[in-house]
């Protein structure tokens, strides 16, 4: 079955196609999710001069690109809008599945309307993906992931979210999981910007101090390790807001002007050795904060498998550090699944399709789009 998926939640805009093969296959085994296309639409350029995601320029360039997009992705795989409507066809759609939660409005509101008049053009059903669902299925577009064992922790570390759950069923059946903990401020990758953003890099910030930290020292300067213990709260917690106030004083004393305020003068900002010593040395405490909090997860949850997911799990020393210190099985999404992509939500998707979980026409028609701060507190619409 053919699946279409639409990811607009923020400021990249992703269309995928994916196949379920289910040909004959038992419905209770995973099956394999095989990409058939797919296309990022990253509007950083847009957002770099502001040094964050504007909302307003975000919904106006997912309009202006989603349906050129969808040309494209259509001609690349060879198929064609006639396909996609002939039941006869071995083209013809399966299904869409759109990102409506959370994220921000405008902007899913492009995917959510283009979601909406597909599916009824096209007499197709529709599911709406919850974003982290999203990230926690793009593990399942890998075939390692068949020999994970139950139960599953997964780290989800994005640039908006950090948290910690434990998965004790596998698609196709939903992903029953519980949160065992998550970030009481800044996010991870929020952390990765910020920082980046004050010692006056491009934004987003997290690759360019993962590259340059390459080669530099992580001992290089002390930054917080927040421990939060879980006897008092039950939760393995994070928080990542003291990073940015470190980095700060850190620049400060050093001599250099955190470029948040205002000077961009080159010699105000550190360059060189010791710009790599300070992204090796911040990206070393996220990532050591991280894993600790992770395997006091790990040991207390007596889960049998990890699973990193979200933007961050991008990150080098995260992925290397992880290799060498978890003792159980590990996966990864590959390297073009970890951020914001349609191919994940396409794959959350098609088992809410395959459950028989697709909307009514009347659920479509009232699809709406929702905020996490909507969200927050309120059970999903
Ligand atoms: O999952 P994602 O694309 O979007 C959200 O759902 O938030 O994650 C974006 C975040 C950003 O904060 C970005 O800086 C971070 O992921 N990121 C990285 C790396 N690549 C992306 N952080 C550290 N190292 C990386 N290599
Ligand atoms: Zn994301």
């Amino acid at each position: 079955m053919l699946i279409l998926g639409i990811e607009t939640s923020c400021d990249e805009c992703s269309l995928a196609l994916i196949e379920t093969n289910d040909v004959g296959a038992n419905p209770t085994e995973l099956r394999k999710m095989r990409v058939l296309h797919h296309l990022i639409h990253s509007q950083i350029d847009l957002h770099r001069p502001f040094g964050g995601v504007v909302p307003e320029i975000a919904s106006r360039n997912h309009l202006e690109t989603i349906h050129p997009m969808l040309d494209e992705l259509l001609s690349r795989a060879k198929i064609s809008w006639a396909d996609l409507k002939n039941e006869n066809s071995p083209h013809r759609l399966g299904g869409i599945a759109v990102t409506n939660r959370p994220g921000l409005i405008g902007a899913l509101l492009v995917g959510v309307s283009c979601a909406k008049a597909l599916a009824y053009s096209l007499n197709v059903p529709l599911v709406a993906v919850d974003h982290l669902n999203g990230h926690l299925h793009s593990i399942f577009l890998s075939e390692k992931i068949s020999e994970a064992q139950l139960p599953l922790l997964v780290l989800l570390v994005s640039g908006g979210h950090t948290e910690l759950h434990l998965i004790k069923s596998l698609p196709p059946a939903s992903l029953n999981s519980i949160c065992l903990g998550s970030s009481r401020d800044d996010a991870a990758g929020e952390a990765f910007d910020k920082c980046a953003k004050l010692m006056g890099l491009d934004y987003p910030g997290g690759k360019f101090i993962d590259a340059l930290a390459r080669s530099g020292s992580a001992e290089a300067y002390a930054f917080p390790r927040p421990r939060i213990h879980h006897q008092e709260t039950g939760q393995f917690d994070f928080s990542f807001s003291g990073l940015k106030t470190s980095m700060g004083n850190t620049l400060t004393k050093l001599g250099f002007t955190p470029h948040i305020f205002g000077d961009t003068r080159p010699e105000r900002l550190p360059q060189g050795e010791l710009l790599s010593h300070l992204c090796a040395s911040v990206q070393e405490a996220i990532v050591d904060t991280l894993l600790y909090q992770s395997q006091a997860a790990l040991a207390a949850s007596h889960a049998k498998s990890f699973a990193v997911v979200g933007g961050v799990s991008a990150n080098s020393r995260l992925r290397e550090k992880i290799n060498e210190e978890i003792k159980v099985p590990t996966f990864f999404p590959g390297l073009e699944f970890c951020t914001d992509n349609a191919a994940m939500i396409a794959c959350a998707g098609a088992y809410q399709i395959l459950r028989g979980e697709a909307l009514t026409t009347d659920q479509v028609l009232k699809l709406n789009a929702y905020s996490r701060s909507e969200l927050e507190g309120s059970p999903s619409p």
